[in-house]
């Protein structure tokens, strides 16, 4: 007789669950002290968009716009205005090179 008649599938899923958001914990703790970022989709979620997808609107919309590298570079190493500026601590160059390829795959939505 089985004492846990639970499947190998089910088991699994468990397992995720419980782990999953210890593997997301780290990588969050690690975005803050290391300047790699994992991808510029993942820069672009966890920082610029928290203002600039076109949903939330508190910075302009940058998808589609053709924003050359050195643009975005300059003005997220300055700041600008109620944009705060982003040391290479946080967001290093390769980062920001990144994060210009994946806001040139975003599409251009046009806002008042
Ligand atoms: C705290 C909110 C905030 C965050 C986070 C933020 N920005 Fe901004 N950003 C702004 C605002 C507000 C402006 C518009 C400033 C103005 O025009 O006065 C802006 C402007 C810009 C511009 C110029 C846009 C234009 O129309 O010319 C670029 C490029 C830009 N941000 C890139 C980024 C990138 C890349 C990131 C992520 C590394 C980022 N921003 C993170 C708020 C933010």
């Amino acid at each position: 007789m089985k004492l846990f008649p639970i499947s190998s599938v089910a088991m699994r899923a468990l397992a995720a669950g419980v782990t999953l958001p210890l593997v997301l914990l780290s990588t969050a703790a690690q975005a803050e002290s290391e300047p790699q970022w994992r991808s510029g989709q993942y820069l672009y979620d966890n920082v610029c968009g928290h203002c600039h997808a076109p949903e939330v609107n508190v910075g302009p919309s940058l998808g589609g716009r053709g924003l050359p590298e050195a643009y975005i570079k300059a003005i997220v190493r300055n700041g600008f205005n109620a944009m705060p500026a982003f040391p290479a601590s946080y967001v290093d160059d390769e980062s920001i090179a990144k994060v210009t390829e994946y806001i040139a795959t975003l599409p251009l939505v046009e806002q008042p």
